[in-house]
């Protein structure tokens, strides 16, 4: 692997690495107490730890000293406009709630995107790295170089039909998008094998690339959920898309193989998934 796009890559993974690395030493000065809850966003249970924003920037400054023209867009501290037309799409730790409890599904996610990562369709990722510091498994892709996990290029294999799909889900964190969110798994979970809630829609995405999972839907993800684990889905042989024609974006995130992909688009387009009740 030569390309401008490799040499991204393997820092996207190096700095997600220590990254993972600030994490662990966290975990381990803190011994047993939860994690520090510094503020919440949309709703009370949509926590911002000081880790989330230690990580963030620790990543930043990375950034800012490797590749200092590029824009950077993270979960915590926003946008910072660049020059190359490159950006630098970060989610500090993907799966807040899993880190806060200690269970292992979280995930430092870094991409390098071209075009504009919040307009949904009209961005593309070029280099990803999705680290999980509490297993160390690393996944990571470049554009037209294929997509890893450690040393394993990952290949989709035959995909299962609809009814024998395990598909992992997530739910937002207000009370209105979830009850819409109830309501369409009650006409999921009937026509698949079963539903997996793993807490962080980057590792869902990534579980789909290796085949741990058949497919994932979510309404209400974010760029920075899913920028990088998008590019190791494609580069899979995976894909992505919304409902309606739609890209894939905030309203709806459907991920598959060919034809499973189609199969879970038709059901949950029946099922106006991405539509949210009237407020109460
Ligand atoms: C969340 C996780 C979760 C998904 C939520 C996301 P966060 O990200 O990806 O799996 O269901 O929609 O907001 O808040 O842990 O960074
Ligand atoms: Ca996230």
């Amino acid at each position: 692997m030569s390309s401008e796009y490799a040499a991204a890559m393997r820092l996207a993974e190096e700095i997600a690495r220590e990254a993972g690395e600030l994490i662990l030493r966290g975990e381990q000065d803190r011994s047993g107490e939860r994690p520090l809850v510094e503020s919440t966003k949309s709703s009370p249970t949509d926590v911002v730890t000081a880790m989330d924003r230690a990580v963030e920037d620790l990543l930043r400054a990375r950034l800012a000293a490797a590749r200092p023209g590029d824009a950077v867009l993270g979960e915590e501290a926003g946008g910072q406009a660049g020059r190359t037309g490159y950006t630098w799409v970060l989610d500090p730790i993907d799966g807040t709630v899993n880190y806060l409890y200690r269970i292992p599904a979280y995930a430092v996610s870094v991409a390098l995107v071209t075009g504009d990562p919040t307009v949904p369709g009209a961005w593309q990722p070029v280099a990803a790295c999705v680290h999980q510091p509490a297993t160390g498994a690393t996944w990571t892709a470049a554009q037209g170089e294929g997509a890893y996990l450690g040393e394993r290029r990952l290949r989709l294999g035959p995909v299962p039909e609809l009814s024998q799909a395990l598909v992992a889900t997530g739910f937002g964190y207000r009370k209105q998008r979830r009850t819409g969110q109830a309501r369409v798994l009650t006409g999921v979970l009937p026509q698949i094998r079963d539903i997996r809630r793993i807490g962080s829609a980057a590792l869902d995405l990534c579980g789909v690339a290796t085949g741990t999972v058949d497919a994932y839907y979510e309404r209400g993800v974010n760029v920075w959920d899913i920028a990088a684990a998008a590019l190791v889905l494609a580069e899979a042989g995976g894909s992505l898309r919304g409902l309606r024609g739609a890209p894939a974006g905030p309203e709806m995130v459907v991920a598959a193989g060919d034809p499973l992909l189609d199969d879970l688009v038709d059901l949950l387009t029946d099922l106006d998934a991405d539509q949210d009740p009237a407020a109460e």
